[in-house]
């Protein structure tokens, strides 16, 4: 058995996937690797270069001439990720409100897929990995040894967004926010290609009632019954 085994975590926005990611992540001293981070940088870079997010075959050309890079940088006992797009760091700039309104559109591309997944499937490829998205369980790694497909009611969803939001002093009403998760959630649920959907094979774990921290041992805990190990030591997360 292996004991640097592939975690995959896909669910709707909103469901705690980047915050459990990375706790677990931290806890194995796995790697982090934020999948959502790789499209939203791919649309900053449609929207700063005015390409417009229905046009599947600009896009796609784009997206082969672009590099992304995500490093980790430790801050006492936390790794904070650094998402940089063709070599400048677009950490902040990717978590605006502009690029989560185009996001879903430019991900619904099948060359911008295609070429995201290879380098997704190319950072997993040493094992040691949390993985989350929409499609890690279904097409990016399909034989992780462990997928987990977490929910929450929308409500849930959405307040927590709401919570994220106002501490970084970003007003926003709830309502609106509510609004713009279902969309984003039916748009990543119809799509053709690679839609957001629950690998037969993964764990469903319904966050609405749980603390981070509850969600987090629980994934831990899977994590270590199909073979994973906490690594002491050095990583590169
Ligand atoms: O964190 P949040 O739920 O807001 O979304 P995210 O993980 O940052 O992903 C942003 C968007 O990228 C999603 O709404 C999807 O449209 C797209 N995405 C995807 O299509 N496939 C992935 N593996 C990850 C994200």
């Amino acid at each position: 058995m292996v004991s640097r085994i592939r975690i995959a975590l896909d669910g709707p926005a909103g469901s705690g996937k980047s915050t459990v990611a990375k706790g677990v992540a931290q806890k194995l001293n796995y790697i982090y690797i934020d999948t959502g981070a790789m499209y939203r940088a791919v649309t900053l870079k449609a929207l700063e270069n005015h390409i417009p997010v229905d046009d599947p075959e600009k896009l796609t050309r784009m997206v082969q001439d672009t590099e992304i890079d995500l490093s980790y940088e430790r801050k006492g006992d936390q790794s904070v990720l650094h998402v940089f797009l063709d070599g400048r760091d677009v950490s902040e700039a990717i978590r605006g409100l502009e690029v989560t309104a185009n996001v879903s559109p430019v991900a619904a591309v099948a060359g911008v897929r295609q070429a995201l997944v290879a380098m997704q499937r190319k950072m997993a490829e040493k094992g040691g990995v949390v993985m989350d998205g929409r499609d890690i369980g279904t097409v990016v790694l399909p034989q992780a040894e462990l997928k987990v497909f977490l929910t929450a009611s929308v409500a849930e969803r959405g307040r927590r967004r709401w919570l994220e939001l106002r501490e970084k002093n970003i007003e926003v009403d709830l309502a609106e926010i509510i609004e713009q998760i279902e969309k984003r959630d039916y748009y990543d649920s119809h799509r053709e290609v690679d839609p957001l959907r629950r690998a037969e094979d993964a764990v469903l774990v319904d966050t609405t009632d749980m603390t981070k921290e509850e969600v987090i041992d629980y994934i831990v805990k899977l994590a270590l019954e199909r073979g994973a190990r906490i690594e002491t030591g050095c990583s590169d997360t």
